[in-house]
């Protein structure tokens, strides 16, 4: 659990957006693409979940990113090479579906981006035109661009501020795309609302999509019923029946309405520990 390697990516306004490569070999061996770790970084801190963005064998190691925006990230930011984590667990979720599907859009926005690399380079690997849609507010928040330039056959970069690539959003491009092309599926990861358009546009062509709602995990085990999302009338937790489910199916509504609940709690929390 000794972190091997650590990077900072991005960094606006002191939000940073931090790369750790963790010695964890046995997880290392059995992660799939779109898989999390629970971690805690302290014995008396919160578990918080992380996609594993990428694992080595050679090293016995897996990546994680994540952007230091709440009380436990800011914490985990501010770990050295050598440091240790507590306690990490994993992997854990059910694995992305990968299979042949044709031609495939993956849509990332913000540190969702870091999500999407896994599940690319997989859906690459399996014999799929890949295209991905990548979407920050501003340059210095974009991560991954190389890597998913490597794995994906076009690449599409916006930011909101038009700072780098074109100017505009994620949603933009893909009603583009859709409008002048079939495809077979769209992958999309980030914040909540760049999802659910996603999900509106897609369902208007009748293209498959899934999203991953692993944002919405606070302790990944199962027990808190703080990832709680109605996927097609059905109640479904995302760290145990997830991560990721059928765009087209999820009440989009509850869950914006549910997700800004904890998004004050963390504000006021941030404030209560920071002069
Ligand atoms: Fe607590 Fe899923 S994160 S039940």
């Amino acid at each position: 659990m000794k972190i091997l390697n650590k990077k900072v990516l991005g960094e606006v306004q002191g939000i940073k957006i931090t790369m750790l490569e963790v010695a964890a070999p046995d997880i290392a061996r059995k992660a799939k693409a779109g898989q999390f770790v629970a971690l805690m970084v302290k014995e008396t801190g919160e578990r918080i979940p992380l996609t594993i963005v990428d694992r080595s064998d050679k090293n016995g190691s897996i990546t994680l990113i994540f952007q230091e925006a709440g009380l436990t990230t800011r914490l985990l930011g501010s770990l050295n090479i050598g440091d240790s984590l507590y306690a990490i667990v994993g992997p854990l979720g059910h694995a992305t579906e990968i299979k042949k599907y044709g031609r495939i859009i993956l849509v990332g926005g913000g540190v969702g981006i870091a999500e999407i690399y896994p599940v690319a380079k997989a859906f690459k690997k399996a014999g799929n035109n890949v295209t991905t849609i990548l979407g920050t507010r501003t340059k210095d928040l974009l991560i991954l661009e190389k890597e998913l330039k490597e794995t994906s056959d076009i690449l599409h970069v916006v930011t909101d501020d038009g700072s780098y690539g074109k100017k505009g959003f994620t949603t933009d491009v893909l009603t583009d795309l859709l409008k002048k092309d079939r495809y077979d599926l769209v992958y999309a990861v980030g914040p909540i609302p760049m999802m659910r358009r996603v999900s509106d546009i897609t369902k208007g062509f009748g293209v498959k999509t899934v999203v991953s709602l692993n944002a919405l995990m606070v302790d990944a085990t199962g027990m808190c019923g703080c990832c709680r999302v109605t996927v097609g009338g059905a109640v479904k937790f995302s760290c145990v029946d997830g991560p990721e489910f059928d765009a087209g199916d999820v009440d989009w509504d509850e869950l914006v309405k549910r997700n800004r609940i904890y998004e004050d709690k963390e504000k006021h929390i941030c404030k209560l520990i920071q002069p």
